[in-house]
């Protein structure tokens, strides 16, 4: 198994984590039996890095980690996040990072997780009027209390990482990076190795799209959110695919599948970096996992660069 070291405080994780979100939203429906069946696999297989947040659900998904984890929490490095507010009912209320939010976000999903600690605790988005020294100094409050033992944040720009950094050492930066969303490679993966933080990359498959199995609109079911998403308009699908099928083309002359082409790519990339592609089957957690064992070649790399350097249609959000 690859391990990764994440930034400077002793966070060690499985460079191919487990992204839960679409478990419970996002992405179609899905069963909470089936989605204990793949945690439980994840265990065995030990691709223990677990990728959750507060409001993926909302709540339910933190609620589901902890049904699998219990009476074996010490084998998973928990992730979780707060900062994007929302209600029972779904409602979108806001980016939120002060202090009392923070201190009160933690104690919630400490509770749903049935846990007394959270390995890495992440702000999900940053809310734009609070100073992010305000959030980041409520969040090292709560490692004082040894409620959590890493920090992270999500989505933030060079200075807004640097700021936070001075007040307490941040592990990772997590943040979209994949073969078709390539803008970190500008500034931040600079700025990480800098600053020695860890780097993790989220929709490493392109929500799907790099694996080559969504072709159309009418391989997402209603509901699903992709299909408010711009890069999934039937025009930026159809543009996009030429991406997936270079992809599939290299992927068949290696032996191995697109996922894996995607991730091992991520892996080849010179920064501290784990990955979560999100998954609710058996067989593509056991793909991805594999994927730690793919290396790509010089030639193949070369040819992955020239692809992705095409334009891509439609913007990530
Ligand atoms: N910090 C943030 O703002 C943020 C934002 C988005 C996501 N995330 C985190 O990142 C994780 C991963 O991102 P993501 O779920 O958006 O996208 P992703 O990992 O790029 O793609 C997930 C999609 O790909 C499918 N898939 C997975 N493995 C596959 C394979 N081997 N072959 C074909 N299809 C495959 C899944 O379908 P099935 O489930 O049907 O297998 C799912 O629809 C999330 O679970 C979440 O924890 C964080």
């Amino acid at each position: 198994m690859k391990k990764i070291s994440l930034g400077t405080e002793g966070l060690k994780v499985p460079a191919i984590g487990l992204g839960c979100m679409g478990m419970s939203e996002f992405y179609g429906a899905s069963s909470e039996q089936q989605n204990l069946k793949v945690l439980e696999r994840a265990v065995e297989i030990g691709s223990t890095f677990w990728d959750t947040s507060d409001m993926y659900g909302p709540f339910t998904n933190e609620q589901l980690l902890a049904k699998s984890m219990k009476g074996r929490r010490d084998k998973i490095t928990l992730a979780t996040k707060f900062g994007v507010s929302r209600g029972e009912d779904g409602s979108w209320k806001g980016t939120k990072g002060d202090p009392e939010y923070v201190k009160a976000s933690a104690e919630e999903s400490l509770k749903r997780l049935g846990t007394d600690h959270i390995d890495l605790y992440y702000q999900h988005r940053m809310d734009p009027n609070i100073p992010i020294e305000e959030t980041v100094g409520a969040m090292a409050e709560l490692v004082k209390e040894g409620k959590v033992k890493y920090l992270g944040l999500c989505e933030v720009d060079a200075e807004t990482l640097e700021r936070a950094n001075n007040i307490h050492p941040i592990s990772v930066l997590q943040t979209e990076y994949s073969l078709w969303t390539r803008e970190v490679e500008a500034e931040i993966l600079t700025a990480v190795k800098r600053l020695n933080i860890g780097f993790v990359a989220y929709s490493p498959l392109g929500r799907g799209f790099l694996s080559g199995a969504i072709r159309s609109r009418s391989d997402l079911e209603p509901g699903d959110w992709r299909l408010e998403n711009p890069r999934f308009t039937e025009e930026a699908i159809a543009k996009n695919i030429e991406l997936a099928d270079h992809v599939n083309e290299i992927a068949r002359d290696i032996g191995v599948t697109p996922a894996q082409v995607a991730l091992a790519w991520l892996l080849s990339r010179d920064v501290d970096l784990a990955t979560i592609p999100g998954t609710r089957k058996i067989h593509r957690l056991e793909e991805n996992w594999a994927s730690q064992d793919v290396s790509l070649s010089k030639e193949h790399l070369d040819q992955l660069d020239d692809l992705i350097n095409q334009e891509i249609e439609g913007d990530r959000y």
